[in-house]
This record gives C-alpha cells, structure tokens and sequence, in this order.
C-alpha cells in the first residue's frame, strides 16, 4: 500500500485548482437511473470513489464511460439489467446506496445491502426507509439487504426528516421526481451538492423547488430526459487545501474556489488569523500572523461547520496559540485522527462528542496511520508544520477523495511525495 511521506517546516507559495466534488458526483451518477436518456457530467474528480460508482452503475446494466481522463463521464441507462446492489460494493462506499431512490423509482422495485458499520459511526438508514416509505415503497430488511418494492408505484407525500440527512433528501428526492404527485420534504438538507443535484434534476426536466432551504417540493413527471451537467466544485478540498497555507504558512490561491460554499469554515479560518481574498479565479488565503489563534468548532449541518472538515482543523488548532474546543454533532465517533496527531506531539483529550486542544510550540514528525480519508489528510497538513520527517501509511483512504494531492501540494513548494508500496 502506498504511503506519503511529507517533511515539514516549508512556507506555502502557488496556486491550486480545485476539482468537482467527490459527494455530489457520487449522487449525480445515481441519477442516470431515472432516465432511458443519456447523461454526461463534466468537471468529474478523478477518484477511486468515483470508480466504485462506475462499478455499481455498470453491474446494473448502466453503460458509464469515462473521457478526458476521466473529467468527463458520459452515463446512460438504456436498458437496466439488474435492481441489486451487492454487499461487495456497498461495503467499500456508503454513496452506494444513493441507487436505492432512483431504482425503485424507474424500476419499481430494489435490492440494496445496507452499508454496515464504518470507521466514523454506526449510520443507520432509517431516514432513507421512511421516506420512501412514505412515497408508498414497502422495504424490507432480509439477509442484510433492503428489500425495496413500489407495487402500486410511488405517490407523493409530505415528509419531515427528524434530521437533515444529506443521503436521504438525495434518494427522496431523485425517487419523488417521478412518483405521482408533489412531495414536500421537510427539514431537507441544504448542502451545496443537493442543490448541485437538483439543478441536474431540473436540467434532466424533473420539477423541483427550494433547494438550498429546509423545504424541497417536487412535483413527479411521467419520464426524465438526457441532459448535461458541469459538477459543483468540491468545498471539502477546497476547505482543506485553504488550511494548508494557514499551518504552514505563506499563501495559495484556489481556484475555482467560491466563500459561499463554506461560509461558517472561511469565519473560523478567518478567527484562527488567516486572511481570505476573492480573486478573478477563486480564493486566496495567507497566514497574516506568526501563530494561529485558538477557536472553538462544532460541526453542525450546512451552512454550519462542515464534518468532513472537522480533522483537518484540528490539525491546524495543534499548534495554535491557547486552548480549542472541538465539537462534533454530526457523527458519533470522529475524532480517530486525535491519537495520530498526539503521536506527532499534540495535545489533544477526547471526552465523547468533544476535543479539547492545547496548542503546542511545534509537532514533530512521526510514522502515523490513517484511519478514514479526511484523518489522512489531517495527518498531511500537520506533516507540513512539523519538524522532519511524517510518513502517513495505508493512504487508499485518500485517494477516495482528493486527486494527486502530493502534486497538488508539492507545487506549493511543500516537500511531499508518494512511496509506492506493495
Ligand atoms: C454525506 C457525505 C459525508 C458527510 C455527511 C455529513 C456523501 C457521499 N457523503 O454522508 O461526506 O460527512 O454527508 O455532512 O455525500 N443518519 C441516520 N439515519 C439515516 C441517515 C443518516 O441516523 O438514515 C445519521 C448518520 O448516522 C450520521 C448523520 O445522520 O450520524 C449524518 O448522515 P448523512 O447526512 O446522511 O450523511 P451521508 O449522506 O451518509
């Protein structure tokens, strides 16, 4: 397995280009489904998650086929051959059960494993099940799978969430699109790549309203169209690499970074002592100051503090100047990346849902090991502050989601490189 080997103690210096976002591409191919017609993203990540997808989509009977260099992926589902997603699959990748809502939809009827137990919680699917329960699905939990059927067709319902969960308002939504009927989705997750999403939908000739708010209504047509759709750019990397200058110091530019993708992590970046500008291609970000402040974070959903950048600021808060405290509300068990950073030196005391981090002078580089993918890229960025040598083992987490990250970085300036393994 590949490892990274990062030598800190580099200021920053360039400009890094940021890619379509890994989670909404992993709901827009899903949606290929709910057509006979051809659908082509542009501005797809290069990413092994994104080849899981592929996978899936193909083991249905979906064609997917990848072109320039995999930026742009052309989808169509003429003809469907299978309803059944395999354990095999969706153990590797939670998204794989983004085809239930689109399946049961088109085909009226789906078999989707449930995903189990991951490294950052236990995530359940009962908010899936019981909103397409509520468009009139009967599902049933058999041999580990979702046996889903729609016998009289799916009609349109109001639903309230008890949460905003980001997975489920994609498979209510894209199996609402052709139920019969309007479907009002309360407490609707609001998260940028719902939103991305639903402008496909529209573009694909679903009729859909409020994405982006807390209430989604969606009036069911009779059949979906081809369409093609640019993906949204991916504010998880693009909130990591702003980070990047932030512990090392110096300056990046990101381009095709936009604020209003992050607004509550640009507030706290800001709060650490960082300066962000908007430029003609993006953001720039540049440390202002010697050390970074300490802030308080709670991960909350969008607009709040995004999770999937919860380890990544931690990182950065090791070696900030006074005492954090770090919240995480979102997942139960978030916080694996605390021990690795502690070996590099940190101070870190992990109480159930918080963490409470006392900055140090400095960290020192360690051989660390990488438990999910935004941990790895946690233990990247302190790697870039520390003193000598980091070596993150077991990366293939991070390579699910960023894209040539140790060239992204090492065009920067900083001193990072991959060891191939075995
Ligand atoms: C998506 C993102 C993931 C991000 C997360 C929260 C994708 C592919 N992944 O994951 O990177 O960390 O949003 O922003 O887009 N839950 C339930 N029951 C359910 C569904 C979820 O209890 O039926 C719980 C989960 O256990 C978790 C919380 O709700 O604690 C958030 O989950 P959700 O918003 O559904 O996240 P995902 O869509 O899985």
């Amino acid at each position: 397995m590949d490892s990274i080997i990062v030598t800190g103690g580099t200021e920053l210096d360039g400009r890094i280009p940021i890619a379509g976002a890994k989670n909404a591409c992993l709901a827009l191919m899903p949606a290929t489904l709910l057509s006979d017609e051809p659908l082509t993203l542009t501005n797809a990540p290069r990413l092994s998650d994104i080849k899981t997808m592929t996978l899936l989509l193909q083991s249905l009977g979906a064609e997917v086929t990848s072109m320039q260099g995999g930026r742009v992926l052309a989808l169509s589902s003429h003809d469907l051959t299978s309803h059944r997603a395999d354990y095999d699959i969706v153990r590797k990748m939670r998204a794989s059960n983004l085809v239930l809502g689109p399946l049961l939809a088109r085909a009226g009827h789906a078999v989707v494993s449930l995903p189990g137990g991951c490294a950052i919680g236990a995530r359940p699917m009962d908010l899936h099940i019981e909103g397409l329960t509520a468009l009139g699905a009967e599902i049933e939990l058999r041999d580990g799978y979702l046996h889903a059927v729609a016998p009289r067709g799916l009609k349109g319902a109001v639903i309230e969430q008890r949460f905003a969960s980001v997975g489920a308002t994609e498979n209510i939504v894209m199996a609402a699109t052709l139920a019969k009927g309007t479907t009002v989705l309360r407490n609707a997750a609001r998260e940028p790549e719902i939103v991305d999403l639903v402008q496909c939908l529209r573009a694909m000739g679903a009729r859909i309203e409020g994405e982006g708010t807390t209430e989604i209504r969606v009036e069911g047509v009779d059949r979906l169209h081809g369409a093609t759709h640019a993906v949204v750019a991916d504010r998880i990397e693009l909130g990591t690499y702003m980070i990047a200058p932030a512990i090392a110091g110096g300056s990046v530019e990101l381009i095709g970074g936009r604020r209003d993708l992050l607004p509550a992590f640009c507030e706290k970046l800001e709060e650490t002592g960082v300066e962000i500008t908007e430029t003609n291609s993006g953001l720039k970000v540049a440390r202002v100051n010697g050390r970074s402040h300490a802030v308080d974070v709670k991960t909350e959903v969008f607009p709040g503090f995004p999770t999937d950048l919860q380890a990544q600021m931690m990182a950065l808060l090791c070696t900030a100047d006074g005492v954090s405290v770090l919240e995480e509300t979102i997942f139960e068990n978030r916080f694996m990346h605390a021990p690795e950073l502690m070996r590099m030196g940190a101070n870190i005391e992990v109480h159930g849902g918080h963490a409470t981090v006392t900055g140090v002078d400095r960290l020192r580089g360690a051989p660390v090991m990488a438990t999910d993918l935004r941990a790895s890229v946690s233990l990247i960025l302190a790697g870039l502050a520390a003193e000598g040598e980091t070596v993150v083992n077991r990366v293939y987490h991070l390579d699910r989601g960023y894209e040539r990250v140790e060239e992204k970085l090492s065009a920067c300036g900083a001193r990072i490189e991959r060891v191939k393994g075995e």
